[in-house]
């Protein structure tokens, strides 16, 4: 018989902030979408409703599609806006190079993805003109689209100078933008400005917009403020096995996200629970803090023992996403003071006896 105590009895962890479940704003618009009957494939009442939000949140007319999940809101989009012959450029931290798979270039018909470097996972423009200059010649996969993430993989974030300086740069070389935004919630969150600011505005073309991890049970959205590289990207959604056939309940969610500015509160909620972990784990001996707590996540350095006997008290948290004596904990929507206090007290207890 399936014992239901161990499901409600199961510690929240640090480890992904996909480990949270559904929040509540999202979960009673899915209730209340599963009334009835409603058109499928995405021409239903939920998803004109979600995507006129976003169209309110960024302030423009732009397009909009539901997909299933990041990487394939990150394949897609990329291979609207390049050819087979063309390459991507990317942070060798960015999740589009260290964990799709090859999706990108798999979907985009062979693109290559080139590598660019820069602190905290962030691209440092100059190495954007170095990739690009480094060859002009026909043997070369030509430059074309450019891709970054915001928040960073290591939870760090562009801020609005330096997001235009990378897009002037992008702008120069004919690039296109695409941010990777699956802590977009978090991003704007601690930036405090405008969404349209840090994205059509500062020259993005396409934006991954990520519900997941913001509290959403399932899926992205994919927006496009260059209408001409959405064009016939619902084709590619179908054909890369992306449409939802009940779209409704891929929409709806966003709609009880983004109608009263749950995703926003819940966005800094995650982050100021990240900041409070920062300042538990400063002082703790042998932790040292890796890289800005700018959003959702922390990492630090922790030695392999003091790894060790936090997952022998049933922690769990990565130690592979960033450098190789760099745990990863992440912060999510359901977080609460006591969780980290916890984490804290017990790292503070093993790296002092
Ligand atoms: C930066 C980033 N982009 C995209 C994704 C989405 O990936 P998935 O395909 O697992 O939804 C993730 C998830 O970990 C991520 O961290």
């Amino acid at each position: 018989m399936l014992d239901v105590t161990v499901a409600t009895a199961t510690r929240r962890q640090f480890a992904s902030d996909n480990y949270a479940g559904i929040c509540p704003e999202a979960f009673a618009s899915i209730v209340e979408a599963n009334q009835g009957h409603e058109v499928s494939y995405g021409n239903d009442t939920w998803t004109e409703k979600a995507s006129n939000l976003i169209r309110d949140i960024f302030e423009t007319n732009c397009e909009v599609f539901f997909v299933f999940n990041g990487t394939s809101a990150n394949s897609l989009s990329l291979a609207s806006l390049c050819q087979s012959y063309h390459s991507i450029l990317c942070h060798e931290l960015a999740h589009v190079e260290v964990a799709e798979c090859g999706a990108p270039e798999f979907f985009a018909n062979g693109t290559k993805v080139l590598l660019l470097s820069g602190e905290h996972a962030k691209i440092d423009p100059q190495t954007i003109a170095r990739a690009v200059n480094k060859r002009s010649d026909i043997h070369y996969p030509k430059p074309r689209a450019l891709s970054l993430t915001q928040a960073t993989e290591l939870g760090t974030l562009y801020s609005l100078d330096e997001l235009r300086e990378i897009a002037e740069m992008a702008r120069r070389f004919h690039l296109r933008v695409h941010m990777d935004g699956a802590r977009f919630a978090n991003a704007i969150a601690a930036l405090g400005v405008a969404p349209k600011e840090v994205t059509w505005q500062a020259g993005v073309d396409v934006l991954c917009f990520g519900g997941t991890k913001n509290g959403i049970p399932v899926g992205e959205a994919v927006v496009f403020f260059n209408a001409e590289a959405a064009r016939e990207f619902d084709y590619r959604c179908k054909q890369g096995g992306q449409l939802a056939s009940k779209m409704r309940f891929l929409s709806a969610p966003w709609v009880g996200m983004l109608q009263d500015g749950a995703w926003l509160r819940h966005g800094a909620h995650a982050n100021a629970m990240a900041k409070r972990l920062e300042s538990g784990m400063r002082g703790v001996p042998h932790v040292q803090v890796a890289h800005p707590v700018q959003t959702n996540a922390v990492f630090a350095r922790l030695s392999d023992t003091l790894v060790q006997g936090m997952y022998r008290r049933g922690w769990k948290f990565y130690t592979h996403v960033g450098a190789a004596d760099e745990a990863r904990l992440m912060c999510s929507w359901d977080t609460t003071s006591g969780d980290v206090d916890a984490f804290a007290a017990d790292l503070k207890e093993l790296a002092t006896s």
